[in-house]
């Protein structure tokens, strides 16, 4: 794998921590260079420091931008589009779970804007510079979480999700966790809507669960949520385990003709039926183009 991301270019969201933060680097160490999408300049700042250090002589940029929010998805992607000729790998990673339910100033519920929208409208927004650039890749992290996970067209926004009583807090870890199963779900279903999509042009998607992994995921969770991660990170794999699979998505020619799978441990794993479900699949790359104002 040494050489072969030399001269590559990597557009990359949540590297600032955790698993992204590993890959990213690992990714720089053989050559690749970073572009990353941030939020919070300080953190985006040191882990270009890091960067630099893995790989000197290649100049590694950032464009700072709240995921969360459409506009600034869209500006993010706007700016890197204009600035990168090429793109080989677009790793859609930023995520998180929130244990209460929080609006976005778009009106979107925020695990949902900031898990699923930001994947799709990233994507969208560079789309024409990976096609240009193929044979090129999108790598999505999802997660296990996803199964038991359904989606309900009618409760995108999660208001009837969040509303889950006692029932639901003892046996799936809390509205959050369903929020977020449902939102690691939809990384799937974008993946293989995107691969038929993207399907002839040589630019690959497939999607990734990390393992369960001690980063900082969790730790803004907020109350029950957060502690039960905290406990249960004791027996969590490292950053360096976690990212294997991402590192191996976005550079091994094992993969190069693939496209439109899920992958554990750096291997092909059937996902659950509802993840498979094309029609699905459809519905919500349609029903996200409308929520994002993006053509589908
Ligand atoms: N850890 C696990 O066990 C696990 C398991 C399965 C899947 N995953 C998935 O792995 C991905 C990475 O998570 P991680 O475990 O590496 O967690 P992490 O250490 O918390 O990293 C999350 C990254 O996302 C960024 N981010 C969060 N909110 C953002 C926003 N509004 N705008 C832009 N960037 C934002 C964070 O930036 P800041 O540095 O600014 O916070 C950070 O770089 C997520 O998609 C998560 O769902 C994790």
């Amino acid at each position: 794998m040494q050489e072969t991301m030399k001269g590559k270019v990597v557009v990359i969201t949540g590297a600032t921590s955790g698993i992204g933060q590993v890959a990213a680097e690992k990714l720089a160490a053989t050559g690749a260079r970073i572009v990353q999408i941030a939020r919070d300049r300080g953190r985006g700042e040191a882990a270009l420091k890091r960067l630099s250090e893995c790989a000197p002589g290649v100049t590694h940029s950032i464009h700072f931008a709240d995921l969360s929010r459409l506009s600034e998805m869209k500006r993010a992607a706007r700016e890197i589009a204009a600035t990168e000729p090429r793109i080989d790998v677009l790793i859609n990673n930023a995520g998180a779970m929130f244990g209460s339910r929080q609006v976005t100033e778009d009106g979107l519920e925020l695990t949902f804007a900031l898990n699923h929208m930001a994947y799709s409208v990233v994507t969208h927004g560079l789309r024409a510079r990976l096609v240009a650039s193929a044979p090129a890749r999108v790598v999505s992290t999802s997660s296990d979480a996803h199964r038991g996970a359904t989606l309900d067209f009618d409760d995108l926004q999660s208001v009837r999700a969040y509303r889950g009583g006692l029932f639901e807090s003892l046996c799936h870890g809390g509205p959050g966790f369903k929020v977020y199963s449902r939102s690691k779900l939809a990384n799937i279903l974008f993946t293989r809507e995107l691969a038929r999509r993207l399907a002839g042009t040589g630019v690959t998607a497939n999607c990734f669960h990390p393992g369960f992994v001690a980063t900082r995921f969790g730790d803004q969770s907020g109350g029950l949520t957060s502690f039960g991660i905290r406990i249960a990170k004791r027996f969590a794999l490292t950053p360096e385990q976690g990212a294997e699979t991402m590192v191996y998505l976005a550079s091994s020619p094992e993969v190069a003709g693939m496209t439109g799978r899920y992958f554990s441990k750096c291997r092909p794993l059937d996902p659950t039926r509802e993840a498979q479900d094309d029609a699905a699949a459809h519905r919500l790359w349609i029903e996200t183009a409308k929520l994002a104002g993006i053509a589908d």
